[in-house]
């Protein structure tokens, strides 16, 4: 099942994605879908301040270690017809965490799934990678990566995307996820999340940037638009070797037009904006999706569709 967004640029979930009111302005916006903060069984206040240092020097980027801040899945299903109106995808992301009823994370991701298809999402974006919880990542494992995918895959008809950690060191451990996919029925996967397990200093104060987990936390932005290009491409060709029908959409550094022609080239068929929305607001999408145009008219495409996966070795 594929989810049809046009223009192929959304926000990432996260930032300015958490109120209705943040929502509104990205569907008023040129984004081709909205795409909601990562939703959890119970609302979440996330990880004590400082956790977001939205610039880091030189502008390469931003780190986090926000743990996940968001209103709680009955919140969200209020929410989605409201925003269903203004005729665009509602991609609604959802992830575990713990929480006071202990409810298992394969049991949160099901009952989430089941009362926001009720809602009317279009399609659900299965967080699986966040950085920034006390657990390991569910994208780490691919036997709890199966577990999720077996029991969402079953329980909702619409659409389903599974958002993913970087593998690009352990090449062994990205073959087991991906092998992991070909098995369930999925839409397309987002790649990447944060670089997890980062650091930065602010030499002013000498103290890390964040507060949270010691200090690291995901890192966004510029700094990791190779890491994203890799995993984008890596997936796209491991998906075309098995005939597989997920599509790739790219997350990872895009602050210009030519950065999302590379994701295109690399394979992802849309492309989601996290570090540079944070930063400057929903008037990106339309900002970038001029540039993306202009860049395909310039180099003699008349669509997206041309480009996507057409990176020639060197
Ligand atoms: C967070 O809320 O910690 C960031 C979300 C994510 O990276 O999955």
């Amino acid at each position: 099942m594929k989810v049809t967004v046009y223009p192929p640029i959304t926000n990432a979930s996260g930032p300015h994605s958490v109120t209705y009111e943040e929502l509104e302005r990205i569907a008023r916006s040129a984004a081709g879908a909205i795409v909601t903060k990562s939703m959890t069984h119970c609302p979440r206040q996330g990880n004590p301040e400082p956790r977001l240092r939205s610039h880091l020097d030189n502008e390469i980027g931003s780190l986090n270690s926000m743990g996940l801040p968001n209103l709680g899945y009955q919140e969200y299903a209020k929410f989605i017809p409201k925003l269903k109106d203004f005729g665009k995808p509602v991609i609604a992301s959802i992830a575990s965490a713990p929480c006071a009823h202990k409810l298992p994370p394969v049991e949160q991701y099901r009952e989430i799934a089941l009362a926001i298809e009720k809602a009317g999402a279009d399609a659900l974006e299965l967080n699986l990678s966040c950085p920034n919880l006390e657990d390991v990542p569910i994208s780490m494992d691919p036997q709890s990566v199966r577990a999720v995918l077996h029991a969402v895959t079953r329980a909702v008809k619409i659409p389903i995307g599974v958002k993913l950690s970087p593998y690009n060191n352990v090449p062994k451990l990205f073959e087991e996820i991906a092998r992991t996919l070909l098995d369930f029925e999925i839409a397309y996967v987002a790649t990447i999340n944060s670089e997890p397990l980062t650091l930065d200093i602010d030499l002013q104060t000498r103290t890390k940037v964040v507060r949270p987990n010691e200090g690291f936390g995901g890192l966004g932005g510029p700094a990791v638009l190779p890491i994203a290009l890799a995993e984008v491409h890596r997936f796209y060709k491991f998906f075309q070797k098995h005939k597989a029908r997920i599509a790739v959409w790219g997350v990872g550094g895009i602050t210009k037009p030519e950065d999302a022609i590379k994701h295109f080239l690399a394979g992802a068929s849309v492309v989601q904006i996290g570090t540079l929305f944070l930063w400057e607001g929903p008037h990106v999408f339309e900002k970038l999706w001029t540039g993306i145009q202009r860049w395909l008219t310039e180099n003699g495409f008349s669509s997206i569709e041309e480009i996507i996966g057409q990176v020639r070795e060197a």
